[in-house]
C-alpha cells in the first residue's frame, strides 16, 4: 500500500447539505432551499413557494454555519490534509445579479478558510454544488440563459480575489454530467417546472432536451471562463472538473452489450469530461444530438474559450458501478442518479447502491489513460443506517467499505495513475441530497439530528473516526 508523499487525505461536504442558516446574515434562497424532505420511498419535491406546512431539511442542515470551528477541529483531529466544501453562491450574491456582494457572506468563508489554515488543512472549493440562486432560476430561466455566465463570473471574480491567498484548489461545477445524464434540470440548471413537482423529474420532449443541453453548454463556457479568469488572478490556482462517475459494465460479452457499455461510458462520462479537459465535444456527441433532435446555440468564440479554459486536474465522485444490457427484463439497480441493471457479483448498500471497489480502480485507469492529468477522488462513501450507542457508532461496515476502496486506489497508483487526493463524502453526517434524510449517514462524525429536524446537533466520534485517523497518519499503509 503506497500513496505518494503529500497525498491529500480528507473529507467532503457541500454548503446546501450542511450549512443551514439559509436566511441568515443576508443570504438569499437558492433552488436547493425549495426541496422538501423525502425518504427511500418518497421522493423530494420542488415547491415554488416555501410552504409553512412542508419541511425543507436544507434550511438548517447540520448547522455547520454555527459549528464550523468545532467541526474543523474534529477534521484536524483525524489529520485531514484536505477539506472539500462548497461556497453558497447566495451568501455572496443573495439574488445572483447584484453588483455588490454581501460582505457578511464573504467574511463567513474567510473565517472558515482561516480556521482550516490554522490546522494546515488545504481547502478544495466547489464553486457551484447544486445551489443556483433561486432568483436567477425564476427570472432568467437558470443556466438555459447565457446571462448566468456573466453572473457566475461576477461571483467567481469576488471569491477568487477575496480568497486568493487562502484557497488554491477549485472545482467549477459539482457533477456537471448530471445534466447530460438527464437528472439535474432543477437542481443543477435551475430550469424550473411550471408546477410544483418531483425534484428529479426531467422532461424528455425535444424542447426540454434542447434547454437542458443549452444549459450544459452555458455551464461549459462558464467553467472555461472561470478557469481563464482564475489563472489570471492567481497563476497558482488549480482547477478541476467534477464528474459523477457512471461506470457501465456490459452485462454479457454479446457485442451489442459491449457497444451499449461503450456508448454509456462516452455519453455519461466523456461527453462532459472531454469538453472540460480537452476543450471539445466528444466525437459521439454529434450523432447523439442528431438522433435526439437536440439543437443548441454555440457562439463563434465558444470553441476558443473552451480550448483556453481546460482544467488542470480530473476529479470525480464514485459510489457504484452498474451493468448495461439490451435485455429489458433484467432487474434494475438503484443508484445515485444513474440507471442500469443489477450486477450479480456485487452486494448493495442499505439504499440499494451496488458496492464495487474494483470498479474504482477500473475507472481511475480509464480516465487517467484518456486525459493524463492528475486525478482526485472527491466523493466516495457508504450511506448507511447508523445506531448511536453509548456515545459512539460501531460502523465497521463503513470501515470495510472504505478499506476496500483505499486498496483499489493503491492498486490504481501501482498501475501508474497519478492520483493525488481522496476526500470521502459526508465526512460529517449531513442531509442526503437524493432523499433529504438525515438517517442516510456517511460520516466519521455522527450528528444528533433526525429526519424530522429534531435532535441536539451534538457531534460524536464513530468507530471509523479513529480508523481514518490511523489511515491518514500512516499515509494509507495501515488500513486494518
Ligand atoms: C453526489 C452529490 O451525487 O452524491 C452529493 O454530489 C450527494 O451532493 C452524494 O450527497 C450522495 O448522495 P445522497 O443522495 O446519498 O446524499
Amino acid at each position: 500500500m503506497k500513496f505518494p508523499d503529500g497525498f491529500y487525505w480528507g473529507g467532503a461536504t457541500a454548503a446546501n447539505q450542511c450549512e443551514g442558516a439559509w436566511n441568515i446574515d443576508g443570504r438569499g434562497d437558492s433552488v436547493a432551499d425549495h426541496f422538501t424532505a423525502g425518504n427511500k420511498t418518497t421522493p423530494r419535491f420542488f415547491t415554488h413557494e416555501i410552504k409553512s406546512d412542508a419541511y425543507y431539511p436544507f434550511h438548517e442542515g447540520i448547522d455547520f454555519y454555527h459549528h464550523y470551528k468545532e467541526d474543523i477541529a474534529l477534521f484536524a483531529e483525524m489529520g485531514f490534509k484536505m477539506y472539500r466544501m462548497s461556497i453558497s453562491w447566495t451568501r455572496i450574491f443573495p439574488k445572483g445579479d447584484e453588483d455588490v456582494p454581501n460582505e457578511k457572506g464573504i467574511q463567513f468563508y474567510k473565517s472558515v478558510f482561516e480556521e482550516l489554515k490554522k490546522y494546515d488543512i488545504e481547502p478544495l472549493v466547489t464553486i457551484s454544488h447544486y445551489d443556483i440562486p433561486y432568483h436567477l432560476a425564476e427570472k432568467y430561466g437558470g443556466w438555459a440563459s447565457r446571462k448566468c455566465i456573466e453572473y457566475f463570473l461576477n461571483y467567481c471574480r469576488v471569491i477568487f480575489n477575496e480568497y486568493s491567498s487562502l484557497v488554491k484548489y477549485w472545482l467549477t461545477f459539482n457533477e456537471i454530467n448530471v445534466l447530460s445524464n438527464g437528472y439535474g434540470d432543477i437542481m443543477a440548471a435551475g430550469i424550473l417546472p411550471k408546477e410544483d413537482g418531483m425534484m428529479f423529474l426531467a422532461g424528455q420532449d425535444k424542447e426540454t432536451k434542447c434547454r437542458r443541453f443549452q444549459a450544459l453548454h452555458n455551464q461549459f463556457i462558464a467553467s472555461a471562463k472561470a478557469v481563464i479568469l482564475g489563472h489570471q488572478i492567481n497563476p497558482d490556482f488549480r482547477f478541476g472538473c467534477m464528474i459523477a462517475a457512471n461506470l457501465p459494465y456490459a452485462y454479457t460479452c454479446n457485442p451489442d452489450d459491449q457497444l451499449l457499455a461503450q456508448r454509456d461510458m462516452n455519453l455519461k462520462n466523456y461527453f462532459c469530461a472531454d469538453v472540460l479537459c480537452r476543450g471539445n465535444y466528444t466525437p459521439m456527441a454529434k450523432r447523439y444530438f442528431q438522433e435526439e433532435g437536440i439543437e443548441i446555440e454555440i457562439e463563434p468564440e465558444d470553441h476558443q474559450i473552451l480550448k483556453e479554459g481546460i482544467v488542470d486536474f480530473y476529479s470525480f465522485s464514485y459510489y457504484m458501478s452498474s451493468c448495461v444490457s439490451g435485455d429489458p427484463d433484467l432487474a434494475k439497480a438503484a443508484g445515485n442518479m444513474s440507471e442500469g441493471v443489477k450486477n450479480p457479483y456485487l452486494k448493495a448498500s442499505d439504499w440499494g447502491w451496488q458496492i464495487d471497489p474494483k470498479g474504482l480502480r477500473y475507472y481511475l485507469n480509464e480516465v487517467y489513460g484518456r486525459y493524463q492529468i492528475p486525478v482526485m477522488v472527491v466523493e466516495n462513501g457508504l450511506g448507511a443506517h447508523d445506531v448511536l450507542e453509548e456515545g459512539t457508532v460501531d460502523d465497521s461496515y463503513r470501515i470495510e467499505y472504505m478499506r476496500d476502496h483505499i486498496r483499489a486506489m493503491a492498486d490504481a497508483i501501482k498501475d501508474g495513475v497519478d492520483l493525488i487526493g481522496y476526500t470521502s463524502w459526508g465526512c460529517i453526517d449531513l442531509v442526503s441530497l437524493s432523499s433529504g434524510e438525515m438517517k442516510k449517514r456517511y460520516g466519521f462524525i455522527y450528528v444528533d439530528r433526525n429526519n424530522d429536524g429534531s435532535g441536539s446537533l451534538k457531534r460524536y466520534r464513530k468507530k471509523s473516526f479513529e480508523w481514518y485517523k490511523k489511515v491518514i497518519r500512516s499515509n494509507g499503509e495501515d488500513i486494518d
